[in-house]
């Protein structure tokens, strides 16, 4: 069995914030940011737009895309950072106002790596035909958790919601088949202190607030991303040439380009959002499927690579033939 991608679903809030209007509330300037970054703007939620809010519009519009409806769903995964609540998951929460009694719903947590772990979680579920249909939903409020007054953070960040229903099909066991082909997934925690939250239930009994050394962390991002798609390619004897579409974590552009210059991906071939959405976490790659499934980018029978890394370090990788 093969679990295969069928609808795609996306949701940003409706406010804008440019760098120009950061620029008046922080020491930064539009330059900087787009320089270093790519960003141009961010949207960010409102405050009836909980993560769960922002997930279940993503998760709809994926369902009316797959044109199915939610009693056909046994599996919902939720990755996120900023969940609604400590608990219940935000994935229950969704399954309940999808109207789904049955099935299982949860939510995981591997920060901007999230959607590629998930997605490999619900592969799993589906290829073992442990699962039928899935809804996979990167969703995130990273406003939330953001220090504003911190310019080497605050900038970085937007709100937003993807979502993929993914369905259990058999395939010939080949490359040709349609469906997942590969995940990679993988952690490391002794880099916990490069990015991390500064508060949490445990510990302070706070949310707090996102804490980076940026430096560090493009480091690592630019080899770790390489390091996890070239084992796919090892895997299935593919390279970059044979990718129609490079779809990474939507953290910086500068991360992008070098990461597509390693693996030998053209920049015509790689979907870019960061520039509009700024750094969505768990949502950035379910976003940027979404858009380039929408405008029509994204064709039935090609081969769609997506990488991300974040805090942990968690990092990972997946190919899918659409
Ligand atoms: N506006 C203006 N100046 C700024 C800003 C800002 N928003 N932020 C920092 N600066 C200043 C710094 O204070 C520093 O000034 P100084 O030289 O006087 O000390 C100067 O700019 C250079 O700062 P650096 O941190 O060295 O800048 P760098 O070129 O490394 O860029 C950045 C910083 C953009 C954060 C970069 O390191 C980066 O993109 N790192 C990856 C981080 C990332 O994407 N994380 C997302 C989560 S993980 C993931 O998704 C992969």
């Amino acid at each position: 069995m093969r679990s295969h991608i069928v609808g795609c679903g996306s949701y940003l809030p409706a406010r804008i914030v440019t760098n120009a209007e950061l620029a008046e509330r922080i020491d930064t300037s539009d330059e900087w940011i787009v320089q270093r970054t790519g960003i141009r703007q961010r949207h960010v939620a409102a405050d009836h737009e909980t993560t769960s809010v922002i997930g279940l519009k993503a998760a709809r519009a994926a369902l009316a895309d797959a044109g199915m409806e939610a009693d056909e769903i046994d599996l919902i995964i939720v990755a996120t950072a900023t969940p609604d609540h400590t608990f219940p998951a935000t994935a229950t929460q969704i399954q309940a106002a999808l109207g789904i009694e049955g099935g299982a719903a949860f939510d995981l947590q591997a920060v901007c790596s999230g959607f590629v772990f998930a997605l490999a979680t619900a592969d799993k579920f589906l290829a073992s035909g442990a699962a039928k249909a899935a809804i996979v939903i990167g969703a995130e409020t990273f406003s939330r958790i953001l220090d504003w007054e911190d310019r080497t953070t605050c900038v970085l960040f937007g709100d937003g919601a993807g979502a993929v229903v993914m369905k259990a099909a058999p395939g010939d066991g080949t490359l040709a088949d349609r469906g997942v082909l590969a995940t990679h997934i993988r952690s490391d925690g002794r880099y916990t202190d490069k990015l991390y939250v500064d508060g949490g239930p445990g510990s302070t009994k706070t949310v707090g607030f996102l804490r980076m050394e940026g430096k560090e962390v493009f480091r690592h991002a630019v080899v770790k991303l390489a390091e996890t798609v070239r084992h796919t390619f090892e895997e299935t004897g593919l390279s970059g040439d044979d990718i129609d579409w490079f779809v990474p974590h939507q953290a910086n552009r500068r991360i992008i380009d070098a990461t597509a210059d390693k693996l030998g991906i053209g920049h015509e071939r790689v979907v870019v959002t960061v520039d509009r959405h700024g750094n969505t976490s768990a949502a950035s790659i379910p976003l940027a499927l979404a858009e380039a499934h929408a405008d029509g980018r994204i064709k039935r029978g090609q081969l769609v690579l997506i990488e991300a890394m974040g805090g942990g370090f968690t990092w990972g990788s997946a190919l899918i033939r659409w």
